[in-house]
């Protein structure tokens, strides 16, 4: 039983890895899609950076608990994938598909961080569950701010769209 649990633990650390390395990829994409967006673009390569912390955090975690990252498992990575490669188009109607698909990432993570942090909990593993607090606070911050910013980005892309 206490082994199964473990298990589990350690496999939803992976997931929780391979979806911070897939947001990586996907965050890099939208960095250059926002290029002539200053303030859109410096927002989403801060979080960027924050994202390739957050993925070596997790790493320590899983490591310190006794697994290693080279053989993950992709199938969180490969259902975020879904999410975030929806629709293409022109590059300013991506620039609200993107917004919206990191909103929908942010809100994913929080509740990925949320459950782990319980795991963390449960198991006695304090450091990771801190960690996953303070995880937890960063994507709050980006997804506050996607939302506060979600009707700009909006009005934006309508005002460029071309006038037929
Ligand atoms: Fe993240």
């Amino acid at each position: 039983m206490a082994d199964t649990s473990r298990e589990f633990y350690l496999s939803w650390l992976n997931d929780a890895y391979a979806m911070e390395k897939n947001v990586e990829e996907v965050l890099e994409r939208h960095v250059k899609q926002a290029e002539n967006y200053p303030e859109i673009q410096s927002k989403i390569q801060q979080h960027l950076d924050i994202t390739r912390t957050q993925a070596d955090r997790v790493q320590s975690c899983i490591e310190r608990n006794g697994g290693d990252v080279s053989s993950l498992k992709s199938g969180i990575a490969n259902m975020m994938g879904a999410v975030t490669g929806a629709g293409s188009s022109g590059a300013q109607d991506k620039l609200i598909k993107d917004a919206i698909a990191d909103y929908a990432t942010e809100n994913f993570e929080i509740a990925s961080y949320a459950a782990l942090t319980v795991a963390a909990q449960s198991l006695g593993d304090q450091e990771t569950a801190q960690i996953c607090q303070d995880i937890i606070g960063e994507e709050h911050e980006m997804a506050t701010w996607l939302a506060k910013n979600l009707s700009t980005v909006s009005q934006t892309v309508l005002q460029e769209a071309p006038v037929k």
